[in-house]
């Protein structure tokens, strides 16, 4: 986002322009941003072999997906529906890692029939591909190396309490379902957590993945997953991608020398590579004062972004259209009925009725866990390429609502 001449853009679009064009409230991406992430991370690890598979659960939109397989990413999907998405946005299967939790061993066997690649996270599941498959269906193994990191305890996924992974202190099990089955462990995989800041942490968990793959001779990756912090605040800190992956490329280089063959690795970016690409824009309704402080009242809520309230997550606002008026505190709140407070006493450029406030960061997990509460509909989506504004999603309506309902005649 670029102020010029009293006027913010977005990849070369004027932003209240986008408000006049699509609506309000509205997501927006920008594909040079996407790039920009994709090309640091890619050079960032340049020291190894490398797939950079992203995670699409932060964005699913089919052209988000398919600008990610133009500049060279892969997938990794949870569910069938995503993995639908990606073939539909043109990713050969064999670029798609289907990465499921707790998912019928149905879901899994439909996977295998697209042809995605698999990532089992638990025993019973590896027992039931054995059983089935014996070692035609290659696997990846999902190890918890019970490691605390992460932004906060509900996006660190690592530890010893989490539900995701087979435990570290289960690799024999693991061992003795391959030997029984004959499997073919082509991989093992770590997730430790979203917003790791930490390098240490990090290749500590690499550590440990690697150490548990040297019981496997059949593996040709490790998969180290995602979690690398993008800043929120205006000078807030970030996971530094170079110094890890030059850490990272020693480790595993001297892991390769012990094993005596070599391997590559897969990283697995949500955040990393669409949180900062995306705004959401909403109209103030209402200012209002009240003997606590200021509220500026927004046409969107917790139903189109809920990390502030979920996760206690900072996203930053602008008042985009009042880029040089005098600062002062403001809270900013959402419009549906229930406490959605985005911002509490924050200081901002004069916000008056009818402004349009910028949300960053909104890219990843944003849209994505959006709902339909209060009966409102989800905003509009649009994309922007090359200077040019796309609609990639038209906001819902009343009949969206009603398309699954079934009205009864009784
Ligand atoms: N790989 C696996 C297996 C994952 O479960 C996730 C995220 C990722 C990769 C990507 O993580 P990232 O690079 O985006 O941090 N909704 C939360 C984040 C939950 C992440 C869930 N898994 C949030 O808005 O902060």
């Amino acid at each position: 986002m670029t102020l010029t001449d009293n006027r913010f853009t977005l990849g070369g679009v004027d932003m209240l322009r986008l408000v006049e064009e699509f609506g309000s409230p509205v997501y927006v991406y920008d594909a040079a941003t996407i790039e920009r992430q994709y090309k640091r991370l890619d050079a960032a690890f340049a020291g190894i072999e490398h797939e950079i598979k992203y995670a699409c659960k932060a964005l699913t939109n089919v052209n988000i997906l398919s600008f990610i397989r133009r500049i060279g990413g892969g997938l990794d999907t949870v569910s069938l529906n995503e993995l639908h998405l990606g073939l539909k946005a043109g990713f050969e299967p064999n670029n798609i890692f289907y990465t499921p939790n707790n998912v019928s061993f149905s879901e899994v066997q439909e996977a295998i029939a697209l042809g995605a690649r698999l990532n089992l996270d638990n025993l019973p599941m590896l027992e039931k591909l054995g059983q089935t498959y014996g070692g035609s269906v290659p696997v990846c193994v999902r190890i918890n190396p019970h490691i605390m990191a992460g932004g906060n305890e509900k996006i660190s996924t690592g530890h010893i309490n989490s539900k995701f992974g087979i435990s570290m202190t289960q690799v024999d099990a693991i061992v003795r379902v391959q030997e029984k089955y004959g499997l073919d462990i082509a991989g093992l995989h770590m997730h430790t957590g979203s917003e790791i800041v930490d390098t240490d942490i990090f290749l500590q968990g690499a550590q440990i993945l690697l150490e548990a793959g040297r019981r496997f001779k059949t593996l040709r990756f490790f998969d180290f997953g995602g979690g690398f912090k993008v800043p929120y605040k205006p000078d807030d800190n970030e996971t530094n991608v170079e110094e890890l992956g030059s850490r990272l490329a020693v480790l595993c280089h001297e892991e390769m020398k012990h094993r005596g063959n070599s391997f590559y690795v897969c990283f697995e970016p949500g955040k990393y590579l669409v949180s900062e690409a995306g705004m959401l824009l909403a109209r103030v309704n209402v200012v209002k004062q009240t003997p606590a402080t200021t509220f500026a009242g927004v046409d969107t809520g917790l139903n189109h972004l809920i990390r502030p309230m979920f996760y206690k997550a900072y996203h930053h606002i602008t008042n985009i259209s009042n880029p040089h008026g005098a600062v002062r505190p403001y809270s900013v709140a959402g419009y549906i009925c229930e406490t959605d407070n985005f911002a509490w006493d924050r200081e901002m450029a004069e916000i008056r009725e009818g402004d349009v406030l910028a949300f960053h960061n909104a890219g990843a997990y944003g849209i994505m866990m959006a709902s339909n509460y209060n009966s409102r509909p989800r905003p509009a989506e649009v994309f922007i390429v090359n200077g040019k504004a796309h609609l990639i999603r038209r906001r819902e309506t009343l009949d969206d609502l009603l398309r699954t309902q079934i009205l009864l005649d009784i």
